[in-house]
């Protein structure tokens, strides 16, 4: 039997599946990693300049540069092979899948899995830096255009929905994840080098839990050591073959 084989057996028969994903899920929609989304212009600042609560604040104006032009990456990304599997196999398989993600795009969601789990946030989801100092709360609809756009009322400006270096995951986002690894039979690493906590833990609290951990990647992760499976290659590519009926 093949590796693959043997993956796809476990996947017919789980009765709970959870799916990890990172940046190489959505690589081959052309949606740069983080890394690479510093490149070209961006190349002269450090990570902590553009993706930080500090960055942000001591230059408002280039942050949201950065991030708009990420968001339209995202915007004009298309879900791949990869995302539309996941999908189809969570929905012919009623309660068996969770998707948890590192990836702040909406992927996963327009492939037809809107419930997945998003531990960094989501980079279409603008919110508010500081709370309302008037407890007013206003609907971000209320920001004025500008870069970024502001409350014409108090001065408070828009952020990313994203999770930045320094700052909490949302707490349900990474309980809901470890209650999936804790409980799934297969745990599913697709696309993440594992060098990021708390995510790059999921696959040892799998293992330890008992599930079989298969991992999806065309390089070697941090976490390859806790893997009954290595699957060499990329998530357009292995997840058809692992997911697909026939
Ligand atoms: N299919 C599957 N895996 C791929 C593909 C592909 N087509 N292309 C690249 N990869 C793998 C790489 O080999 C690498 O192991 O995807 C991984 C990407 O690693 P990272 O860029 O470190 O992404 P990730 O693990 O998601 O990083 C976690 O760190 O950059 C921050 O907040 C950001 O959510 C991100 C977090």
């Amino acid at each position: 039997m093949t590796d693959v084989e043997a993956v796809r057996a476990q996947l017919a028969q789980a009765r709970r599946v959870c799916v990890l994903t990172g940046a190489g899920m959505s690589a081959e929609s052309g949606i740069p990693t983080f890394r690479d989304a510093m490149s070209g212009l961006w190349s002269r600042f450090d990570p902590a300049q553009l993706a930080s609560e500090e960055g942000f604040r001591a230059d408002p104006a280039r942050v949201w540069a950065w991030y708009a032009e990420r968001k339209q990456g995202v915007r004009d990304a298309q879900p791949n092979a990869g995302h539309v599997a996941l999908a189809d196999y969570g929905r012919r398989r009623p309660g068996v899948l969770t998707i948890v993600t590192q990836n702040v795009d909406d992927l996963h969601q327009r492939a037809g899995w809107p419930q997945t789990v998003r531990l960094h946030g989501d980079i279409l989801a603008d919110r508010w830096l500081e709370a309302c100092p008037r407890g007013l709360g206003c609907a971000i609809t209320h920001a004025q255009p500008g870069e970024p756009p502001a409350c014409a009322d108090c001065g408070n400006l828009l952020r990313p929905g994203v999770v930045w270096f320094g700052e909490m995951l949302p707490e349900d986002a990474i309980d809901a994840a470890e209650r999936a690894a804790r409980d799934c039979d297969v745990l599913l690493v697709v696309g993440t080098s594992g060098a990021v906590w708390p995510a790059a833990g999921l696959a040892r609290v799998a293992r330890r839990a008992g599930a079989k951990v298969v991992i999806v990647n065309p390089q070697a992760s941090e976490i390859d050591g806790e893997a009954h499976w290595l699957l060499r290659g990329t998530a357009a590519e292995v997840l058809p073959r692992v997911l697909d009926e026939g």
